[in-house]
């Protein structure tokens, strides 16, 4: 099984951006934990991150036919996007949205989000465990 992790926007700054929220890990930290973590328990992953919307649509369109699943965090854009939103729509890819912090309950405009609507899976406030809980979700539904 092969999964897409993509990040949004900011997070090439974890451990350094509001630690508050974010922790002290660095993005570097978050992939080596992931690498750990998938292959572990044998799943394939790749990475991508970027801090720009279109980007961030090319990367899920590039999953289509290619991969079995996406996390993603889309950062600031989970609360703007439609375009991501309709990206996850267009390739039916199984998705899972992740977020470090508890979106839910910060600020009102970070309740909004255009593409949980298209994931089968929304974590969100478990720290970057959340990638590792949405890695093993799209495993499992794999196996059924
Ligand atoms: C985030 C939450 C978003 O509101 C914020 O804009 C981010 C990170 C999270 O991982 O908690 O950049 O997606």
């Amino acid at each position: 099984m092969k999964i897409l992790i993509i990040n949004g926007p900011n997070l090439n700054m974890l451990g350094i951006r509001e630690p508050k929220h974010y922790g002290k890990e660095t993005y570097a930290d978050l992939l080596d934990k992931i690498q750990k973590h998938a292959d572990s328990i044998g799943i394939t992953v790749e990475f991508r991150q970027s801090n720009h919307e279109g980007d961030l649509v090319d990367y899920i369109h590039s999953a289509y036919q290619s991969f079995d699943g996406i996390v993603i965090n889309p950062g600031a854009y989970t609360h703007t996007s439609i375009a991501i939103l309709d990206a996850v729509k267009a390739v039916a890819v199984p998705t899972v949205e992740v977020h470090i912090s508890d979106v839910n309950s910060r600020e009102d405009f970070r309740k909004i989000s255009y593409i949980r609507a298209a994931c089968v899976l929304t974590i969100s406030g478990h720290g970057t465990n959340g990638y590792l809980e949405a890695i093993d979700y799209l495993a499992q539904g794999d196996n059924q």
